[in-house]
């Protein structure tokens, strides 16, 4: 190869040449589509495809659409379910129903918003299960939920994959089938304690990711964090994830025990990945203070680009519901903004490494300088 790299143990278990992973980013596929996913895995990394927006064919879809690019191995990203307050089951209509008899003053703040920012109400018109707990995934209709999932992992177990991550929840179930098919899995962690649940679900690797990263996040740092996550699964490997977006990154993330790097935001300004031009562009010019964690979207702490809508409900005396309930409120107002083309109010995650990042460039590019 033409430069130096770390080869580490991470690129013998996925037989890659880089120890770098694009991380599996549900945007209503948006965020890794085909083409970005296999242009990381050309570049000698892994392309993983956040799957939890996708309905099982559309994930089959882009699954296939990726191997038309790439012979390369890729994964797949999924959020399995937890716990959510309006327990599996519960429909669209029915959480809608809830807000309106339990949570009115919820729902009177998003029709102010909704008012103030000159939105048109335009609800989410599919019927949507609720166990997909965290809403990275996007909007994901369904007639349930467990099936959905269920149905998922089977198209990643009948398709061209080489590896499933779990964003959340327990992959525990989805262990066996992937070793049958010689596929490695890794489960996102956000704390040492989680760390031990997803090594007893047995995952190959963990992937810890710190307090700075793009999306729903925990409350503790990469620096602490890793070496922590490192200790508690030992000898399992660990990836790092959050706030890498050049080589120091990766080398800072080495040092701390890790054997390579999940990497989002750095690849959302990649030529080929499709999101909104307003989403991009708060990257590029950010500073790492604009990204904030908060529950707005979704109920669930997530760090995002911190809008005027992120700022009105930092300041209103009423603290976002609980998932379930505050994503399926602010589903339909991001509904509303995209059917507007207001995406500077829509929800658009993203990490601290914005500050590191000024340029759009070809993934190729970006897993260079990685
Ligand atoms: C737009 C966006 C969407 C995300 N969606 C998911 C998802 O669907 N599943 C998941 O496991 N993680 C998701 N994440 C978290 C990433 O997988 C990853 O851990 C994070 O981006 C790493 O931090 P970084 O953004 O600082 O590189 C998302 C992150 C972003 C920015």
């Amino acid at each position: 190869m033409s430069r130096p790299v770390f080869r580490t143990a991470l690129c013998d278990l996925l037989d890659i040449e880089y120890p770098i992973l694009l991380a599996g980013m549900g945007s209503r596929g948006k965020a890794t589509p085909p083409a970005l996913v296999a242009a990381v895995s050309e570049a000698g990394g892994m392309g993983v495809v956040g799957g939890s927006g996708l309905v099982p064919e559309e994930l089959r879809e882009a699954i296939r659409e990726t191997r038309t690019l790439t012979d390369k191995p890729i994964g797949v990203d999924l959020i399995l379910p937890a716990k959510v307050a309006g327990g599996a089951g519960a429909t669209r209509s029915d959480v809608r129903s809830k807000l309106k008899s339990d949570f009115p003053e919820h729902v009177a703040f998003v029709e102010s918003l909704m008012e103030e920012h000159g939105l048109t109400p335009v609800p989410l018109d599919n019927e949507f299960v609720v166990a997909n707990t965290t809403g990275e995934g996007g909007e994901t209709p369904g007639s349930n939920t467990k099936n959905m999932i269920q149905q998922q992992v089977d198209v990643i177990m009948e398709e061209d994959v080489q590896m499933f991550a779990a964003g959340l929840g327990d992959p525990s179930w989805v262990v066996p089938m992937a070793r049958e098919k010689n596929m490695a899995v890794m489960g996102l962690v956000g704390s040492p304690r989680n760390a031990t649940r997803q090594m007893d679900a047995g995952v190959d690797i963990v992937v810890a990711q710190g307090y700075e990263a793009g999306g729903h996040t925990g409350k503790i740092a990469n620096f602490p964090l890793i070496p922590q996550v490192v200790d508690a699964v030992a000898p399992k490997p660990v990836v790092a994830a959050g706030g890498i977006a050049d080589g120091r990154g990766i080398a800072a993330a080495l040092s701390l025990g890790a054997v390579g790097a999940w990497v989002g935001t750095a690849f959302l300004v990649a030529e080929e990945c499709n999101i909104d031009p307003v989403h991009k562009r708060q990257i590029l010019e950010g500073e790492s203070r604009d990204f904030e964690i908060s529950r707005t979207y979704t109920g669930k702490t997530a760090r995002m680009f911190k809008n005027e809508v992120v700022e009105a409900w930092t300041e209103a005396e009423l603290d976002p519901l609980p998932m379930p309930y505050q994503k399926i409120l602010m589903d339909d107002f991001n509904a509303s903004a995209r059917a507007a083309g207001r995406l500077d109010v829509h929800s658009n995650p993203a990490g601290q490494a914005a500050g590191l990042l000024h340029k759009s460039r070809p993934a190729g590019e970006i897993c260079r300088i990685l």
